[in-house]
């Protein structure tokens, strides 16, 4: 996305919903949960990218037991602005994840539809188990039977941007979670 000025930009950012602060406070206790999960057998943090990738850099530093690192990348197929649940993995995973432990780490869940897809394409892999963390999570909005084991804010349906999440591609740079104004 372009803009015409930096005022342009920065009067889309609405108001702060998160801040980095509570941020701050939630990624220990995700940590703790992943912590939590071992037994000997390697966790493997999967981060769907672009979105997760500042949570994912988070998080994994909260975790002090071994794990691994891993990215995939999907594209969703919208109608309008919800998915459609069509999904396509632009790039996946290298490890044979029957050896793991498998920790998806998601920024937002809407309707559910993207990460329905996702966790269906890796059950079929065998993990050891599978989980989910997600730092958003818009129940309203879901149109699938989808919860996340972990969610660590629950907010209403406003369109958020910020702390990894775009708008156009824009505002993933910023360090707190703020509504976008449409
Ligand atoms: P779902 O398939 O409807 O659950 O949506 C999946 C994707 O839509 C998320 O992983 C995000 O990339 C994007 N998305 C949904 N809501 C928002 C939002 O409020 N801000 C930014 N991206 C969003
Ligand atoms: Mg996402």
């Amino acid at each position: 996305m372009t803009f015409d000025s930096k005022e342009e930009w920065k009067s889309k950012i609405k108001r702060v919903i998160i801040s980095e602060e509570q941020i701050r406070d939630v990624i220990k206790k995700a940590g703790a949960m992943i912590d939590s999960i071992y037994d000997g057998s390697p966790i493997l943090l999967v981060s769907i990218l672009k979105g997760s990738f500042v949570f994912m850099a988070d998080v994994c530093r909260q975790v002090t037991v071994p794990c691994e690192i891993a990215f995939m990348a999907a594209k969703s197929y919208f109608e309008g602005t919800v998915s459609t649940g069509h999904v396509e993995i632009t790039m996946d995973l290298k490890h044979d994840i029957s050896k793991y432990h498998v920790v998806i780490i998601e920024d937002i869940i809407d309707t559910g539809r993207t990460l329905n897809e996702i966790i269906k394409i890796l059950k079929v892999r065998n993990p050891i188990s599978l989980r989910v963390i997600t730092l958003l999570d818009k129940p309203e909005r879901r149109v699938v039977d989808l919860k996340a084991d972990y969610s660590l804010f629950t907010i209403p349906d406003y369109f958020v941007i910020g702390y990894g999440l775009d708008y156009g591609e824009s505002y993933r740079n910023l360090p707190y979670i703020a509504e976008f104004a449409e």
